[in-house]
C-alpha cells in the first residue's frame, strides 16, 4: 500500500476578491503556517499516508519550493513530498499533480488546500474505503437547505423549474480518494472528451465503463474557504481552538 495526498494550492482565490490582503487564500497564515500546510499536518497524522504533492501556481514555484523545504525542516511531518506547478483550471492542476506522483503510488487523496479543517478521521475513513476495495470514495454531508433547480425567465431574472428531493442530495467535500490508475484514466478520458468538472469524482462517474463512487460520512467542519465571509471561520478557529 502506497497512498499519497495531492494538496491543491494553485488557485488564485478570485472570489475572496482582495479580502485576504491580496494574498491567494492557500497562503493565508493560520496557527503559524500557511493554510496549505495545515492539511499536510493532518494527512501526516493518519497511518497509511506515505507522502504529499503540493501543487502551486507556476509563477510561485521557486518561492514555494523553498518555503516547503523550510516548513519540513522546522516541522518534520514524517512524509515524503514533492511540489509541482498547477494549471489554469482545478482539473488541470489535479492532472499535473497526478503526473508528479512517484511510481508505485497506488492510492491518491485529492484535497483542496482551501479546506484546512479536514479531520484525520475523514482521511482515515477514505483510506479504509480504498483498503476494502473501493476504487473511488468521497466524503459527503446531508444538505440542510431545500435545493431548487432554476431557469432564466423573461424579465432577465430566474424562476424555479424543479424542487429536488433533499433526502437524496449530498454536499461533497475533499479529500476524494481514488485508485491512482483509475483517476489517471478518468483524467485521460476527460481530456480526450473535453469534460469540465469541479470535482474528480464526477469524472469517474462519467467514465466508460462507469465507476461506482462510494460515499462516506463527511464532516460539517470541513468547510471550504471561498468567500470573504468564510475568512471569519479562520478568525473564530484562531480564538476558540487551543494551539
Ligand atoms: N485550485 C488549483 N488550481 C486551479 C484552481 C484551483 O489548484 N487552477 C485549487 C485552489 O487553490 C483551492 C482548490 O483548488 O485549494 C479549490 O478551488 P477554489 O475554492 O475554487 O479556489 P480558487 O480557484 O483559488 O478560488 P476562486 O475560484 O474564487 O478563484
Ligand atoms: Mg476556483
Amino acid at each position: 500500500e502506497n497512498i499519497w495526498g495531492i494538496i491543491l494550492a494553485a488557485g488564485s482565490g478570485s472570489r475572496l476578491a482582495g479580502a485576504a490582503g491580496g494574498v491567494a487564500k492557500q497562503y493565508i497564515e493560520h496557527r503559524g503556517a500557511p493554510l496549505f500546510w495545515l492539511s499536510a499536518r493532518t494527512f501526516s497524522r493518519v497511518a497509511g499516508v506515505r507522502g504529499v504533492v503540493f501543487v502551486f501556481p507556476d509563477a510561485d514555484m521557486a518561492a514555494m519550493d523553498k518555503r516547503v523545504n523550510q516548513l519540513f525542516r522546522s516541522e518534520n511531518l514524517g512524509l515524503d513530498w514533492a511540489v509541482c506547478a498547477g494549471g489554469a483550471r482545478r482539473q488541470d492542476s489535479v492532472a499535473l499533480g497526478l503526473a508528479a506522483l512517484p511510481s508505485g503510488c497506488d492510492g491518491v487523496l485529492v484535497h483542496d488546500a482551501a479546506r484546512p479543517f479536514v479531520s484525520a478521521s475523514t482521511i482515515a475513513l477514505l483510506i479504509d474505503a480504498l483498503r476494502r476495495g473501493e476504487r473511488a470514495a468521497i466524503p459527503a454531508i446531508a444538505v440542510a437547505d431545500t435545493v431548487k433547480r432554476v431557469v432564466p425567465d423573461r424579465s432577465g431574472g430566474e424562476s424555479v423549474a424543479q424542487t429536488l428531493d433533499r433526502a437524496a442530495l449530498r454536499a461533497v467535500q475533499t479529500p476524494q480518494a481514488f485508485e491512482t490508475k483509475l483517476l489517471r484514466e478518468a483524467h485521460a478520458q476527460a481530456g480526450a472528451q473535453g469534460w469540465e468538472a469541479t470535482d474528480d469524482a464526477s469524472m469517474a462517474e462519467r467514465m466508460t465503463p462507469p465507476v461506482t463512487v462510494a460515499v462516506i460520512p463527511g464532516d460539517p467542519g470541513n468547510v471550504k474557504i471561498t468567500t470573504p465571509e468564510d475568512l471569519k471561520r479562520l478568525e473564530e478557529a484562531r480564538t476558540t481552538v487551543p494551539c
